[in-house]
């Protein structure tokens, strides 16, 4: 179909994906790269997209918290802007960090409030949406919304061109439960790493967030990825957590990542409001995650190799 373009007023008929841009003010087609440079600006080249991961598994106690506050702390000392979001009603994220939001994803969820004004900005290129007991609120109005939006909620209120360009990670701490938060969250992400505790009932844990993740993917229509299994809590000494390690790997082939090893250090920090690269920036533990953090660097830098993004599909896509 023949369209005029936005510059110049061309008439011409789109053949590539550069042509065509979706923009807060509407869709724009341009005859040439030229013409979409002089409406856009470089910017318009710059393939922005947030990846979007969950730290998720229905058993307590596995490292979600402590994975997903040093994943993010890991990637924002490398400069990567990331959006921290706690969707697990204890608050632990506000507590890890030392912040106490004003305002806490009920607010975002339930009053629909603007996200990018609820975020605290908590270290450089760090900001966090804190939560705490009235997470069990919004639970409550979720289920009283109509089936199709109680899934969605997440995604509609953080579906904003705002947020998916300001940041380059958003990484969801996901509560031990198969509630409608979890729901949302899965529904919200692309992505998801479950950490999952050396012991004799990992495997089970694994089994049930696999088979939520399908559920998931069923009634919502919307694929997750499981991008890695995180071993935590390893200790090498015992040879029930090599064992499980071992029949990990065989599970998960490369998707099963090197284990984060037990650290007290790890334990610790939390209490001095601390992440565990400020607080223990040469244990294993701090070794352990930075390396998680190059996992997803490299999965990122790969991710975007393998499938450059136009910026009109990014655009359409946020
Ligand atoms: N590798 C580790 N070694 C020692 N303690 C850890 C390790 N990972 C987490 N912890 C501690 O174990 C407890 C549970 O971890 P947490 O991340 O809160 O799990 P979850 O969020 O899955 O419930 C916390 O007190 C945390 O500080
Ligand atoms: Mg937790």
């Amino acid at each position: 179909m023949e369209k005029n373009c936005t510059a110049c007023g061309q008439t011409f008929r789109p053949a590539f994906v550069f042509q065509i841009a979706v923009t807060p003010d509407g869709k724009h087609h341009f005859c040439s790269l030229e013409c979409r440079k002089s409406t856009l600006g470089d910017e318009a080249f710059r393939a922005r997209r947030a990846r979007r991961i969950a730290i998720l598994n229905q058993k307590g106690g596995t490292g979600k918290t402590t994975t997903a506050v040093s994943l993010a702390a890991g990637l924002a000392e490398r400069s990567h802007n990331v959006l921290l979001v706690d969707t697990d009603a204890q608050g632990n994220v506000g507590v890890s960090l030392g912040v106490a939001g004003e305002k806490s994803l009920y607010h975002v969820l339930v009053e629909g409030e603007d996200p990018t004004e609820v975020a605290v900005p908590v270290r450089g290129h760090l900001d966090v949406i804190t939560s705490d007991a009235t997470l069990a609120a919004a639970e409550i109005w979720l289920a009283r919304q109509a089936p199709e939006a109680r899934s969605k909620m997440l995604t509609r209120r953080l579906n904003l061109m705002q947020i998916t360009r300001r940041y380059d990670s958003i990484i969801i701490d996901c509560g031990p439960s198969l509630n409608l938060l979890n729901q949302n969250a899965l529904s919200y992400v692309d992505e998801v790493i479950i950490p999952v505790t050396c012991d004799y009932l990992a495997l089970v844990g694994v089994k049930q967030v696999l088979r939520t993740i399908k559920d998931v993917e069923r009634h919502l229509g919307h694929a997750v990825r499981i991008s890695a299994v995180l071993p935590t809590f390893y200790d090498g000494r015992t040879r029930l957590a090599r064992e499980v390690l071992e029949t990990l790997q065989g599970h998960f082939k490369h998707k099963c990542l090197e284990p984060i090893r037990l650290n007290t250090r790890l334990a610790e920090a939390p209490s001095h409001r601390k992440t565990i690269f400020e607080y223990a920036p040469t244990s294993h533990g701090a070794a352990d995650y930075n390396r998680v953090c190059d996992w997803v660097l490299a999965t990122t830098a790969r991710m975007e190799h393998e499938a450059p993004r136009s910026a009109a599909e990014a655009q359409v896509a946020s």
